[in-house]
């Protein structure tokens, strides 16, 4: 059963059009990576299902439901949750502050909720008063991830969770993404560091020039020699 169906989707900016009719699908319980060049159209598909766009042509379904249009509060509400590409932690609040305002929908406490980030994240524990803009990047990161898990999310959409980091770093990020996932959440993230994405992915796509170039499973991708050397640096 997918979690989500994107089917044929246009979606742009002001009159341009960037998504030329594009379809994804995520199962409940997959990783779906998306990866293509700079400026394929990658993070407005993300966009458009997180509601912050609304396509001009083309359905997404949602666990059954048909939610195009939808604004983001109300698909937080139904269990999505996106990490965006930037500027993801509020830099000025601490960590702690971070998490709760990812739970600010949340009538009642959101401590037991805190406590399962704190168990996937134990490091942020102790620094739970630090500020977010005073830890490094890959802490930050895992701070947004953290964030988008307050409201216990059925997917998860991840806009290059590991951009600009270290090797040791990016395997680190997507060692908890692959944690996440087996918890039970559905993961469609989009990723630079390809190869160490496909390789914890179920199914992957080549998105470029707005259009899919190619989707198979993860190993399919990774010993495909023409997307080996065209999206995995050879
Ligand atoms: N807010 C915006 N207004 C107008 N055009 C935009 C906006 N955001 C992105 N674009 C344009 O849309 C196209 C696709 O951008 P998008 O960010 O979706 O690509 P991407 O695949 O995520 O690229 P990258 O790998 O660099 O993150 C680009 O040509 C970009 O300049
Ligand atoms: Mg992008």
């Amino acid at each position: 059963m997918c979690i989500l169906e994107v089917q044929n989707i246009v979606a742009g900016y002001g009159r341009v059009n960037i998504l030329h009719g594009v379809s994804i699908s995520v199962g409940g319980t997959e990783i779906v990576t998306v990866i293509g060049p700079n400026g394929a159209g990658k993070s407005t598909l993300l966009r458009s299902v997180f509601g912050l766009i609304t396509p001009r042509e083309g359905r997404i379904i949602f666990n059954g439901e048909d939610i195009t249009g939808s604004n983001p509060s109300a698909l937080v509400a139904k269990g999505l949750a996106y990490v965006p590409q930037d500027k993801n932690v509020f830099p000025s609040l601490s960590i702690q502050e971070n998490l709760e305002m990812g739970a600010f929908i949340l009538k009642g406490g959101c401590r037991s909720r805190m406590e399962v980030i704190y168990e996937l994240f134990p490091w942020m524990r102790d620094k739970r008063h630090v500020k977010a803009g005073d830890l490094s990047g890959g802490q930050q990161q895992m701070v947004a991830l953290g964030r988008a898990l307050m409201l216990e999310p059925r997917l998860l959409l991840l806009d290059e969770p590991s951009a600009g980091l270290a090797p040791n770093m990016v395997s680190e990020i997507l060692e908890k993404v692959k944690q996440i996932n087996s918890a039970g959440v559905a993961v469609l993230m989009i990723e630079q560091n390809a190869r160490k994405a496909l390789a914890i992915s179920g199914r992957g796509y080549v998105l470029a020039m707005g259009r899919n170039e190619f989707e198979g499973t993860g190993s399919e991708m990774l010993n495909n020699p023409e997307i080996g050397r065209l999206y995995l640096g050879g």
